[in-house]
């Protein structure tokens, strides 16, 4: 999954899902003010749009993968959507603020039967996984025939200006306030996980290989962010 770029605060990928899980145990208590203060409150708008492009019909059961402290199962169950929140980290569980039935769970193994949801949901996390390919067959097999999937994650800006403006402040001011907060290791892992995501033609053709059709992708947040939305063949 790696692009191959060493960046120093980055686990290697037989660390990884013991580094991450300590990681978000540690930050867990401050993540959901840290996310609103560094994202200027626009996080909640991108949960709630990728909430929508899932257009599923009321009370349709939403899996939302490496839920973490549960903001994406509000915005499932604010929506009138039943949501299920799986995450592997029990500090951002017990953290997590929501009413939805929340499974402490690694992506890469769910403990659901084959075709149990009607969509999925997964926020920020694409970059946490130890591999990607994996993680997203087990997306294609929990989903039904017709289910649909939206992903958000990190993305870099195409415009050189706004990536200029960017990396300034993912990469430095996300550090210094994260470490200010919460954590400074943590909040500089953050931005850098970034080179753990595959160049995106590499990463739609991973969701196309786990059955997903009709996979779109829309920048939001000018370029900082990407939405990937598909459905189930
Ligand atoms: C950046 S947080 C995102 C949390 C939440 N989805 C959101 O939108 O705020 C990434 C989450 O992925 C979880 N995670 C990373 N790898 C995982 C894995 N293999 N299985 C389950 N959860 C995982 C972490 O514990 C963490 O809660």
């Amino acid at each position: 999954m790696s692009r191959g770029r060493t960046v120093d605060a980055l686990p290697g990928l037989d660390d990884k899902p013991r580094v991450i899980e300590e990681m978000f145990d540690r930050i867990a208590p401050r993540y959901d003010a840290l996310n609103r203060l560094l994202t200027f409150r626009m996080d909640v708008r991108w949960r709630r749009e990728a909430v929508q492009l899932l257009e599923l019909p009321p009370a349709a059961l939403v899996l939302d993968l490496a839920c973490g402290t549960g903001d994406l199962c509000r915005t499932l169950a604010d929506s009138g959507l039943r949501a299920v929140g799986a995450d592997f980290s029990a500090g951002m569980l017990r953290a997590a603020h929501t009413d939805a039935p929340l499974v402490r769970a690694d992506a890469m193994h769910l403990p659901f039967a084959d075709a149990t949801f009607d969509g999925i949901t997964c926020g920020f996390a694409l970059r946490n996984f130890a591999a990607l390919a994996p993680v997203l067959t087990e997306c294609g097999r929990v989903l039904r025939s017709g289910g649909r999937v939206a992903l958000i994650d990190v993305a870099e800006p195409s415009s050189p200006l706004v990536r200029f403006g960017h990396g300034l402040w993912f990469r430095h001011a996300v550090p210094f306030v994260g470490g200010i907060v919460s954590d400074r290791a943590a909040y500089r892992y953050l931005p850098a996980s970034t080179a753990y995501l595959p160049p995106v033609p590499e990463l739609l053709a991973l969701v196309v290989d786990a059955g997903i059709v009709d996979v779109s992708r829309r920048a939001l947040g000018f370029g900082a962010v990407q939405l990937i939305t598909g459905t189930r063949a």
